[in-house]
């Protein structure tokens, strides 16, 4: 019986191809493994630009797993007496992990009042994130920060983060 010799060449080819795709599935597979979580990737710097925002608004950033919030502060909000302001040119940011010192909750900004409450036993903080009523024993905590132009690098330790006294540092 005579071979055929077009169909086993189109079969060969066939199973060429075939073999070839599932190569690349497979090694495209492999790469994908190989790229580091989300949770890894949010573990490194957290870039934020803050030059759209506007006074009085307030952003809540992913940093480490943990809340930041970035306040840009309005002109009638009362003077930082801890030197944990951070400037961009002549705008001030409030810059602090939104976790409360006392037990741990996530206070809430209260625009109204230009306060962040706590919800769980009542403790208050300003403006500049300094506990001024209840339990909180000491002012919500700076994350490492770095400025570059109107960006603010969230995991680098700028020259105005190392400044800070390390009761609020992270
Ligand atoms: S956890 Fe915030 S006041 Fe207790």
């Amino acid at each position: 019986m005579a071979v055929d010799e077009s169909k086993r060449d189109f079969l060969l080819t066939a199973l060429g191809a075939f073999a070839g795709i599932g190569g690349a599935a497979a090694a495209y597979s492999m790469v994908k493994t190989w790229d580091p979580l989300p949770s890894v990737v949010a573990g490194g710097v957290t870039k934020v630009d803050v030059s759209p925002m506007k006074a009085g608004e307030i952003r809540t950033v992913e940093f480490r797993g943990k809340p930041v919030y970035i306040l840009k502060k309005t002109a009638d909000t009362a003077a930082c007496k801890n030197n944990a302001n951070v400037k961009i040119g002549a705008d001030q940011f409030t810059v602090v992990i939104a976790i409360c010192t006392h037990l741990g909750c996530i206070p809430a900004y209260a625009s109204e009042t230009k306060q962040f409450k706590c919800a769980c036993h009542g403790g208050e903080f300003d403006a500049n994130g300094v506990n001024t009523f209840g339990p909180p024993p000491k002012p919500l905590v700076v994350p490492p920060y770095k400025i570059e132009g109107n960006t603010i690098l969230l995991g680098e330790e700028g020259e105005e983060y190392k400044k800070l006294a390390p009761e609020l540092k992270a």
